[in-house]
């Protein structure tokens, strides 16, 4: 398949947004472009490669007419749109959390997992913007020994939750600055000059959903249900990118210098680290870049076989309309798009 028809459902989105600009970066090969949100954007027009495209709903007429239908809205509406993109033939690859863990869906960052792709049926999702950039540095490690555990601390940026929280710190940090009071819509506290240890519900066992999305998601995507993950997942005042303080216990040595070699040779991943230099990976610099930023690169002290790193990625690019994007990418490339291919 060469060149194909898309539907993006939640084209005003922050990630909506991002994947058009990569769309056009990329030279994604788009023979015709359907652009959808809700209600409250249809008729806006939008501009996409010199053409203004009018907005509009995502109805059943609008997936019929596409191969693939890029969902980036909520897990409502992935939910509606997903099952009948699929029902008729349209592949949906999907940001959200509503189908990552069914059996039936690959869970896919292409680095990584590719060949996952070959027995969808209809839906891929992508995985949570914190759990990419983790198997991202742990896959190729784990070919020169396996990993017996993961302690990972996030610090999420607040696109992660979409445009309205961006315009919240904004608006937030306008009003601190001006010694007026704050309101807060998007999150239960002040984002602005604060940092919050939540981000999405508490659970039973006291971690909240999205610190047991990257165990369960990682196990997933890695195939290997032994490697155990405890995050806890911080949102901070940072407008694009999650970093990561990573530590990865290995069942056998593995020197820093050994895993700067492997991940400077990998797709996807770019070195930054010479901290004697003040060089290290940050949101600043990873923000609207392709490539998951890896640096601190150490031994780490409180374990025979652990290493330390810090990675930082750009939630809206790699963490989601990126890996999208390859995804297709990566289903035309091996042929894998036409309903015959994956309805039997
Ligand atoms: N942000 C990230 O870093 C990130 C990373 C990975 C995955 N994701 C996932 O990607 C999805 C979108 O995130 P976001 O950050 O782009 O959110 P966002 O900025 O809040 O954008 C939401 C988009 O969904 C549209 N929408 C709302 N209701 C709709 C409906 N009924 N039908 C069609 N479109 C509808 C909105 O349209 P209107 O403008 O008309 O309201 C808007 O375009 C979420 O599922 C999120 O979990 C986000």
């Amino acid at each position: 398949m060469n060149s194909c028809k898309i539907a993006v459902v939640g084209a005003t989105g922050a990630v909506g947004q991002v994947f058009l600009d990569i769309a056009d970066q990329r030279h994604f090969p788009i023979d015709e472009i359907r652009l959808c949100a809700s209600e409250r954007s249809v008729g806006k027009k939008i501009e996409f490669r010199s053409q203004e495209i009018e907005v509009e709903l995502c109805t059943p007429a609008v997936l019929d007419e596409v191969d693939f239908a890029f969902i980036s809205a909520s897990g409502d509406v992935s939910r509606e749109v997903a099952p009948l993109a699929a029902n008729r033939g349209t592949v949906a690859i999907d940001d959200s959390s509503a189908f990552r863990m069914d059996a039936d869906v690959p869970l896919v960052v292409p680095e990584v997992n590719a060949k996952d792709l070959n027995d969808h049926k209809g839906i891929v999702s992508i995985p949570n913007c914190s759990t990419t950039p983790l198997v991202m540095v742990l896959n190729p490690l784990m070919k020169k020994s396996s990993v017996n555990r993961v302690v990972v601390d996030t610090f999420q940026s607040v696109t992660g939750t979409g445009a309205a929280a961006l315009a919240e710190m904004e608006h937030q940090s306008e009003a601190i600055l001006n010694t007026r009071p704050v309101t807060s819509n998007e999150y239960p506290h002040q984002i602005a000059f604060n940092v919050m240890p939540h981000i999405e519900p508490f659970q039973k066992n006291g971690y909240t959903r999205e610190e047991m999305k990257m165990l369960y998601e990682t196990q997933k995507i890695l195939h290997n249900s032994n490697i155990l993950v405890s995050a806890t997942c911080v949102r901070v005042p940072v407008a694009v990118s999650h970093s990561e303080a990573i530590h990865i216990e290995f069942e056998d040595m593995i020197s820093p210098n050994e895993v700067r070699e492997i991940l400077e040779n990998e797709p996807g991943i770019k070195i930054v680290d010479d901290p004697f230099s003040d060089v290290y990976p940050m949101p600043i610099d990873a923000a609207g870049m392709d490539d998951v930023l890896v640096g601190r690169i150490r031994k780490d002290i409180s374990h025979p076989n652990g290493i330390a790193m810090w990675v930082v990625c750009d939630n809206l690019r790699k963490g989601a309309a990126l890996n999208a994007i390859q995804i297709a990418e990566e289903m035309m490339k091996r042929d894998i798009v036409a309903e015959k291919n994956w309805r039997k």
